[in-house]
């Protein structure tokens, strides 16, 4: 009886794996993307890129349902809320949204997710990183020219 349980579960575990999302990345044109100094891009690159912008990373565990299924849904919403890759071609009311908004989530620590971080240690933000993040987005907002 045990063993059946186990052999569905194995059996299971494999046919899952047929479903596959496409972890294509779209094109990145370095002309639309955002640009900031070295150490807002290295902090944006290890704890965001991998959902909001066209430069993900796919570690191997990303291939694997249903890890492949969270990930995927997360890098389309993700891209969908917000692209770092396609920055320059945001509009202005959205990106002031999106900018206000990435303060709150950083510094009350819901971004980058936490299901996120469970598996990426390198992109846990300490309270540096987090002031560093806070100035740019208010330099970014700055830029943006909606009254
Ligand atoms: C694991 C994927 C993932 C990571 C990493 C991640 N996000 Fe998100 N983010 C999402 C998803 C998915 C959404 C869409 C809405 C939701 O599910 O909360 C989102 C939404 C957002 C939004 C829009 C929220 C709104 O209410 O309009 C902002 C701003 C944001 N994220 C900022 C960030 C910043 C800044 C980082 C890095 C410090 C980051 N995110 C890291 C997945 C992620």
């Amino acid at each position: 009886m045990a063993k059946k349980i186990v052999y569905w579960i194995v059996g299971f575990g494999c046919v899952i794996q047929l479903i596959r999302p496409d972890f294509n990345n779209p094109k990145v044109d370095t002309a639309l993307a955002l640009h900031a100094d070295e150490r807002v891009e290295k902090l944006l690159k290890s704890s965001c890129y991998d959902c909001h912008s066209n430069e993900t990373n796919y570690p191997w565990y990303h291939h694997i349902a249903p890890v492949s299924w969270v990930m995927s849904s997360n890098i389309e919403g993700g891209r969908k809320a917000l692209n770092f890759s396609t920055w320059s071609t945001t509009d202005q009311e959205i990106k002031r949204e999106r900018l206000t908004r990435a303060k709150q989530l950083v510094n009350n620590e819901l971004m980058p997710k936490g299901e996120y971080v469970m598996m990426h240690d390198n992109a846990v933000l300490n309270q540096d990183d987090k002031k560093v993040l806070d100035a740019f987005f208010d330099e970014e907002l700055k830029k943006v020219t909606v009254n």
